[in-house]
């Protein structure tokens, strides 16, 4: 694969990563219960200022028909994971430097799984959209404005189901449908500007999910969105996970969502996973102090006096990071062996795991 190999063996021997950073929870199988592994996942980006690891050793794996959250500041490398287990990295400057992402593809009810950054771009191109879709932030860049509905859903379904005239025209139909768009027929002749803000988001999730994929990333589907829609979005997702059984990967900023939406939850910062587990276990009783400050900056509806906690400090930049663990400027917690070592991975519960040296007590 053209990403890893241009880039230099040293890298990856430079990465200030702990052995045991592969925290694993949940079955092993990866085919039947796990449809998506993704271990030690690396990618930096070159530039002029040195080597952004913006993804540092990432391991997660996502098990059928339930909705893994991936929360994390700004910056953290939320996005920059989710383009590389689709292979959507720009390149140069971006480059994959090491891992696997290992995905199960069921085909004919036979189960085979592939490591998507070893295949061929050509298979890639079947993969991505047909058995992994990724449903992007904003619905305005997401849908080209000089195409009608019509064009734009029919092409996904061309690309992986090869389906034209009536048969194309009737699924492009049944899946404007299946996100509940109203009035699918005349919808379809519409340009992107025509709809509403829901139904263009609707209409990207319909192309998302066109192909019946088996992993659905859905990377800040809400930001550009109002409250209202964004509440009838999160529902409708939900909605297609209870009838298709499918996958969810959510990538959002805010703590409150997870809760909401998500079965288990990855905390992400600098590149890396700091805090992974069942989302209730860790709401009700985070160890990492990072983690613990998303969740307290969440409004909760019971607390209506007082300011919300907000995360002193900047995330920091990630090139030439020092040694250590990269929370340490912003930690209640700090102790000197912070800044010398990364830490390694804690368990806290069956499935909780976690990276610091002094954490949280538990309550
Ligand atoms: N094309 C790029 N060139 C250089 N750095 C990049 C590029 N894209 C992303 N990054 C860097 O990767 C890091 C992670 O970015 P991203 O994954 O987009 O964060 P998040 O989605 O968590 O907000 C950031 O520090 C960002 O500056
Ligand atoms: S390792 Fe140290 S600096 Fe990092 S989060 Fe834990 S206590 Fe804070
Ligand atoms: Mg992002």
């Amino acid at each position: 694969m053209d990403q890893t190999t241009s880039t230099p063996e040293a890298e990856v021997e430079q990465a200030n990563v702990s052995p045991k950073t592969y925290d694993r929870f949940g079955p092993d199988t990866v085919g039947e219960e796990v449809v998506l592994d993704v271990k030690e996942l690396r990618t930096y980006f070159t530039t002029r200022w040195g080597t952004v690891k913006a993804v540092d050793g990432v391991s997660y794996r996502v098990h059928r028909g339930e909705t893994l959250g991936i929360v994390g500041e700004s910056g953290s490398g939320k996005s920059v994971q989710a383009l590389s287990v689709m292979r959507l990295v720009p390149s140069p400057p971006g480059h994959i430097v090491g891992g696997e992402v290992r995905l199960a593809i069921t085909e004919d009810g036979k189960t085979t799984v592939k490591d998507v950054l070893q295949v061929s771009e050509s298979e890639m191109t079947k993969i991505r959209g047909g058995e992994i879709a990724m449903i992007l932030q904003d619905p305005m860049t997401a849908l080209n404005p000089v195409f009608t509905i019509e064009n734009q859903v029919g092409e996904a379904i061309t690309i992986h189901q090869g389906l034209k005239g009536k048969p194309l025209w009737e699924k492009i139909i049944e899946a404007l449908r299946h996100v509940r768009i109203p009035a699918a027929e005349q919808r379809a002749k519409d340009y992107p500007h025509q709809l509403s803000g829901g139904m263009r988001q609707r209409v990207v999730g319909a192309i998302g999910i066109s192909s019946t994929p088996s992993v659905i990333i859905a990377d800040e589907p809400t930001t550009s969105l109002d409250v209202t829609i964004q509440a009838a979005y999160l529902r409708l997702l939900k909605q297609l996970q209870a009838e298709d059984g499918v996958s969810i990967i959510f990538i959002t900023h805010d703590f409150g969502i997870v809760a909401k939406m998500c079965d288990r939850v990855a905390v992400m910062y600098a590149g890396r996973i700091v805090e992974s587990g069942d989302v209730r276990q860790i709401f009700n009783s985070p160890r990492h102090p990072y983690t613990q400050a998303l969740i307290e900056s969440v409004p909760k509806l019971e607390v209506k006096t007082g300011r919300l906690r907000q995360i002193d400090g900047q995330p920091p930049l990630l090139y030439n990071l020092p040694p250590g663990c990269p929370f340490a400027p912003r930690c209640p917690n700090v102790q000197e062996r912070c800044r010398e070592e990364y830490p390694h991975s804690e368990q806290a519960g069956e499935n909780h795991h976690f990276h610091c040296w002094n954490p949280v007590t538990q309550q």
